[in-house]
């Protein structure tokens, strides 16, 4: 009894004092008042920016601490220490000029965010002579319209982070920023400045105390000085998409808590710094788009990002360079790299694109231990090798090109476990043998290419379980047998090629049921009987090569929408019909040459009219933005990786739909370019 009423009298306790807390908690909100002065320049700086009443910054309540984007702090007295306005479409044309000048008098504020406005003028008062707001530490500016010079900050000695990236500010750096001694984190990124990097150094005195460096996508010119590496506390640099010329100092080494290193998309000459592997806390390096040379030291000792990729570097893969226990991602793409690919993998390894070198031997079977591998491009190389079954393994593989290698022997039946895998591309090898019946099994696969082989086999009828293939290559094999009926199964297919095999029978009329089809192509086959009707159907179609195959009947072009493309050349008994006029197809029907060049000006029309049309923006898409792609490639997917880094959890979904937008449209443009 004694006990039950000891337990009441402690849950009576813990009731009041859970009332007490809420109680506590509601009158310390209610304290929050500000000193009459403070509401003042609240009220009237919401005032200067909205001068009507209605906006979507929320200061409905008297007490502007309980405004959203108003931070308060209660010490002594109550203060306001920070003001996010980012994104409110804050444009140039408010009283943005009254709005600093009271802003000045707001002199307890410590953070103000106005990032992602439209602000495209400061008045030069704010920078120079804002005495207020001496105690400022966090200034963004960044996403707004400001043009002209970087102003001189000579306000604001107490900030510590100052961001003025994503505007149109043109000029030099040079002193404008040395009273900013206590700065640890300035990003001028995305800007037209020039002249050469700045040191903020200024009479042989280091003027702040850096720890993020981002100076990207500007117009800076000259070397990497080496001024920069007596910031010793730098844990970011970033000087990615300038005009940087000359080496990679070794003295990079005295970064010694250097995280992350962007260089890439410069003119940078010379050699790799082996020193880099001494910076114990490196873990992200990236220098693709340079012109460096000579061969890649074993640097990855500590990282876990690494990309090299469009350089000129060239000798062996360091035999411990891909094996470092850290490593995620490795580009080595488009470098002249020979020798083999190393056998020591990490296993943490989720890319590996070594595409575009000169590497030979075999496909290393320890490939089979990276679980986590989900894109693997070996693309463009001399690679002479079986397809090991070890790949089977990897079973969160999304993307597997093996294009262009000198690949032989068969298929393995293990491709079927490869459960995520969305682009399969192994054209152009020698691979041989039958498709194995366990590749019905992928049931995610978008993109597949074997064309340019010695496959042989049917096409079985169970084809159609692939409900979000898109785009079948299987020209240039050795593939015989009919088209199954059950072909229309393929529901998202836009193109199909199966020219140059032994495929014979009919042309089954389920094809026209393909909604989405853009381009078939059936030429160099053995395909008879009529042309069916169906396929005039088509309203996506843009392409139908039907030349050199035995078809016969009668094929009114009038029946196809202008925009399509039909060529018949090479069936003897098919008699082509133009509107009203009639003819034999060797002599006059519609001639395509296999030069690929004009073949794609084709294509390329054909898509213009049919977007014109309104029928389909993707295509239209991966055409025309092939070319920008291939030498973009490199800082795109850069970009892209960034932004995984900045904030992995949150992002990692928009990422891996950009990045798979990108890796269409990019492999698109190489599958059709062959
Ligand atoms: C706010 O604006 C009013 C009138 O516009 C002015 O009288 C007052 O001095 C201003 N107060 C502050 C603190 O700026
Ligand atoms: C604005 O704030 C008030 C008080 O804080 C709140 O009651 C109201 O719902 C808010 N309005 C909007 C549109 O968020
Ligand atoms: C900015 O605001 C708009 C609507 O006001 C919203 O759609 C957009 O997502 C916001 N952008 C960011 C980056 O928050
Ligand atoms: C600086 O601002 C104060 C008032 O805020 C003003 O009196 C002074 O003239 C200004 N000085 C300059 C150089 O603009
Ligand atoms: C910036 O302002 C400070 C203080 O007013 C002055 O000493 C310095 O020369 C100025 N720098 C530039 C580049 O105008
Ligand atoms: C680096 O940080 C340490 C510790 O905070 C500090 O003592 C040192 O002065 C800093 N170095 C530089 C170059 O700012
Ligand atoms: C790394 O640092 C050590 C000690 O300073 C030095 O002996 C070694 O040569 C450095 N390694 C490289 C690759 O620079
Ligand atoms: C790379 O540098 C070499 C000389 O080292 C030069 O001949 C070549 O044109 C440069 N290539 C590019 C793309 O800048
Ligand atoms: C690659 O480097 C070699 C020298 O090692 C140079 O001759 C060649 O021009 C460079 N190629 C390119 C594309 O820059
Ligand atoms: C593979 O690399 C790791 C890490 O560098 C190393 O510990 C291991 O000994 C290497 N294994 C082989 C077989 O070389
Ligand atoms: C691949 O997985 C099988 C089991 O599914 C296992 O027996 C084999 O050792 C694995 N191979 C490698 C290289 O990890
Ligand atoms: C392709 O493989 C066949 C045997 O399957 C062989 O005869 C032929 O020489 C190979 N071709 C090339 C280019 O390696």
């Amino acid at each position: 009894m004694e006990r039950y009423a000891n337990l009441f009298i402690s849950f009576s306790l813990l009731f009041l004092f859970l009332n007490y807390s809420l109680f506590v908690c509601k009158s310390m909100a209610s304290s929050l008042q500000l000193n009459h002065d403070q509401i003042n320049i609240m009220a009237n700086l919401s005032k200067s920016l909205f001068p009507n009443s209605y906006h979507n910054w929320n200061t409905s309540d008297p007490n502007p601490c309980l405004w959203d984007r108003v931070t308060c702090s209660a010490g002594t007295s109550t203060v306001v220490t920070g003001l996010s306005l980012s994104n409110l479409s804050i444009p140039t044309a408010a009283n943005v000029g009254d709005f600093f000048s009271i802003l000045c008098r707001l002199d307890t504020l410590q953070n103000l965010d106005f990032s992602q406005n439209y602000i495209a003028m400061i008045p030069d008062s704010f920078f120079s002579n804002c005495t207020g707001l001496s105690g400022l530490k966090s200034l963004d500016l960044s996403s707004n319209e400001l043009t002209g010079p970087v102003r001189n900050f000579s306000s604001f000695a107490s900030l510590e982070t100052l961001d003025l990236s994503y505007n149109s500010l043109q000029g030099t750096v040079e002193t404008q920023l040395s009273s900013l001694s206590k700065l640890k984190s300035l990003n001028l990124g995305s800007n037209f400045l020039i002249g050469t990097i700045p040191t903020f150094i200024v009479d042989g005195r280091r003027v702040a105390v850096f720890e993020e460096l981002v100076l990207s996508h500007n117009q800076f010119t000259g070397t990497i000085p080496s001024e920069i590496f007596e910031y010793e506390n730098l844990t970011m640099l970033d000087l990615r998409g300038n005009s940087l010329s000359g080496t990679i100092p070794e003295e990079i080494e005295k970064l010694s808590n250097l995280k992350t290193l962007t260089l890439c998309t410069n003119q940078l000459t010379g050699k790799v710094p082996a020193t880099l592997s001494n910076i114990t806390t490196l873990f992200h390096f990236a220098a693709d788009g340079n012109n460096l040379t000579g061969n890649i030291p074993s640097i990855t000792k500590f990282f876990g990002f690494l990309d090299l990729s469009y350089n000129n570097l060239s000798g062996e893969i360091p035999s411990d360079l891909l094996a470092s226990p850290n490593l995620e991602y490795v580009d080595l793409s488009g470098n002249r790299l020979g020798g083999a690919i190393p056998t020591n993998l990490s296993t943490r390894l989720h890319r590996l694109r070594l595409s575009g070198n000169l590497l030979s031997g075999v496909i290393p079977t320890s490939i089979g231990k990276l679980s986590k591998l989900a894109h693997l491009k070996l693309d463009h190389n001399n690679l002479y090798s079986e397809i090991p079954s070890q790949l089977g393994n990897c079973s969160n593989l999304e993307l597997l090109d093996l294009s262009s290698n000198a690949l032989y022997g068969e298929l393995p039946k293990e491709i079927g476990n490869l459960q995520k895998l969305e682009v399969l591309a192994l054209q152009t090898n020698n691979l041989s043998g039958e498709i194995p019946v366990e590749m019905h099994e992928l049931q995610s696969l978008y993109r597949l290419n074997l064309s340019s082989n010695s496959f042989t086999g049917e096409i079985l009828p169970t084809i159609s379980n692939f409900q979000q293939l898109a785009f079948i290559a299987l020209q240039h094999n050795k593939f015989y047998g009919s088209i199954p009926y059950s072909v229309n199964g393929l529901e998202s297919l836009n193109e199909l090629y199966l020219g140059s095999n032994y495929f014979n029978g009919s042309i089954p009329s389920s094809l026209g049921d393909l909604r989405y089809l853009e381009i078939l192509d059936l030429s160099c086959n053995n395909f008879s009987g009529n042309v069916p009707d169906s396929l005039s159907f088509m309203n996506r179609l843009i392409e139908l090569v039907l030349s050199y195959n035995n078809l016969s009947g009668h094929l009114d072009l009038s029946r196809f929408l202008p925009s399509v493309n039909v060529v018949t050349i090479g069936n003897k008994d098919l008699i082509v019909l133009k509107g009203s006029t009639e003819s034999n197809s060797p002599e006059n029907g519609v001639f395509v040459t296999n030069d690929s060049s004009k073949r794609k000006i084709l294509v390329a029309l054909a898509v213009v009219s049919s977007f014109v049309a309104g029928f389909s923006v993707s295509f239209f898409m991966s055409s025309l933005t092939w070319k920008f792609l291939i030498r973009k490639q490199a800082a795109d997917v850069q970009d892209e990786d960034n932004l995984s880094d900045l904030n992995i959890r949150n992002n990692l979904q928009m990422v891996q739909r950009l990045r798979r937008f990108h890796e269409r449209y990019y492999l698109g443009q190489l599958t059709t370019a062959t």
